[in-house]
Formats: C-alpha cells, sequence, structure tokens
C-alpha cells in the first residue's frame, strides 16, 4: 500500500551545500515553516560539553535528553539563523562553529540521541506544512513527505562559501583546514550506521556548484507547484 503524502518539503545533503539559505527561502515563499534539524544536533552537543559528557551513550546522557527543552524561534532579523532556545537562553550564535559541526556530528551517532531529536522533529512537523533540511529528514524523519530534495556541491566550493560566510561573520577562517573538516565530517554523516546522510529513493537530485542558490529555490518552487494537486494532502 502507498503511504499517504504530508505536505512536508525535505531537504537534505552534506555541510555547506547551501541547504539553510535555500530551506529558509523555500519555506518563506510557501509560508511554510522552516526546520533546520542540525540546529538541534549542534544544541544537544554543546549542552553536553558544557556539562563535560562525552560523545558516547551513558545514563547522564539519557538523562539530559529527557530533560532537554529546546525550543526554535524565528530569528529577529530576516535571513539570520534560527534562534535556538534551550532551558531559557539562547544559545543559537554559540551553534554555527566548525568545531560545534563536527561535535554534533559525533553526538549524532549516538542512537539515543537520533531516536530523541527524531521524535521531536515529528513532533514539530505532525501538522505538515513545514520545509525540514538535515541530513535524514527525506530517509527516517519523514518519510511521507511530499516533496524531497537532495542538494550537494563539490567539497572545494562548500568549503569556500563556509569561508566566505565566516569571514562576514568577522572569524578568522583557514580554509584548508576547513576543507579537511568538511570533508571528514561528511565521511562520518555518510559512513555511520543509523541514518546516514543519503538521498531518499524518491528525493530530486539538485548539484549547487554552478545553480545559485535563488534559482535551487526557483526549481524546487516550480516543481512543488506543478505537483501540488497530485499530492494526497
Ligand atoms: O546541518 P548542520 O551542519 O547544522 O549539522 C550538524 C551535524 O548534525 C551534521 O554534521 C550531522 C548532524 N545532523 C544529523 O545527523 N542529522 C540531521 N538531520 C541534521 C544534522
Amino acid at each position: 500500500m502507498l503511504t499517504p503524502r504530508k505536505r512536508i518539503v525535505t531537504i537534505d545533503g552534506p555541510s555547506g551545500g547551501g541547504k539553510s539559505t535555500v530551506s529558509r527561502a523555500l519555506a518563506a515563499k510557501l509560508h511554510f515553516t522552516y526546520l533546520d534539524t542540525g540546529a538541534m544536533y549542534r544544541a544537544v552537543a554543546y549542552q553536553c560539553r558544557r556539562v563535560g559528557l562525552a560523545a558516547k551513550e551513558s545514563p547522564e546522557l539519557a538523562e539530559l535528553l529527557a530533560s532537554l527543552k529546546m525550543e526554535l524561534l524565528p530569528p529577529l532579523v530576516n535571513g539570520d539563523d534560527v534562534r535556538v532556545v534551550v532551558d531559557g537562553a539562547d544559545i543559537g550564535h554559540e551553534l554555527r562553529t566548525p568545531e560545534m559541526g563536527m561535535l554534533a556530528s559525533q553526538f549524532s551517532a549516538l542512537p539515543m540521541v537520533r531516536y530523541a531529536l527524531t521524535r521531536m522533529q515529528q513532533e514539530i512537523g505532525a501538522g505538515g506544512r513545514i520545509v525540514a533540511e538535515g541530513r535524514d529528514t527525506g530517509t527516517v524523519v519523514f518519510p511521507e513527505a511530499a516533496w524531497k530534495f537532495f542538494l550537494d556541491a563539490s567539497a572545494e566550493v562548500r568549503a569556500q562559501r563556509r569561508a566566505t560566510q565566516l569571514r562576514s561573520k568577522g572569524e578568522n577562517v583557514d580554509k584548508e583546514q576547513l576543507l579537511a573538516q568538511i570533508i571528514k565530517r561528511d565521511q562520518d554523516d555518510r559512513q555511520r550506521s543509523l541514518a546516514p546522510l543519503a538521498a531518499a529513493p524518491d528525493a530530486i537530485l539538485l548539484d549547487s556548484t554552478t545553480i545559485p542558490a535563488d534559482e535551487v529555490v526557483a526549481r524546487m518552487y516550480a516543481h512543488i507547484l506543478a505537483t501540488s494537486c497530485c499530492r494526497d494532502q
């Protein structure tokens, strides 16, 4: 039997492929909520580092996950990253460093972390009308999504984009180190046994190496409009 489709868009892909820019813009065009699942993994990694928990399963980690109160709020300034409020504190700005990306990747391989965050994401998406971006949103979190995309780009272009982004925030960037981190993180995300980074079989593949972000958004939007009538919900 075919699974009924939900009005959910998933955009998966490796780090730096332009997912955030594209997902935010597409969500705004569709008047859908934008769900940044990577920010949730980063927030868990941040909290664990703050209280001194290593990236391995433990009763303390289970307790932290069970008591975690996390809210994702729209940015105060259009185009900014979502605000991530954990236990009442906005920690969004602490999460966007390459180091926090690496740490989030390590925590994201742990079954208890994936289980807790997948459930939270499914609750947020239960009503539909969201654009979810991540690594497994089309394969595991929302297999019933009506529209699935996988956004890729060459590692060099992705490193260049991340460097530009970080420099615009006034940060010092070593491009070679950034490229090495991006390649390592993607390898780890692709090779983990649980919910690895992968395109869903029914995802549309797009490569943003040569296509600008606004064109990627335009193609996704056109596809969604063209197929809206044929989706169940
Ligand atoms: O998208 P991002 O760079 O903020 O993600 C940070 C890390 O979180 C990424 O390297 C792997 C993990 N992640 C995941 O495992 N599954 C997701 N759906 C989103 C992110």
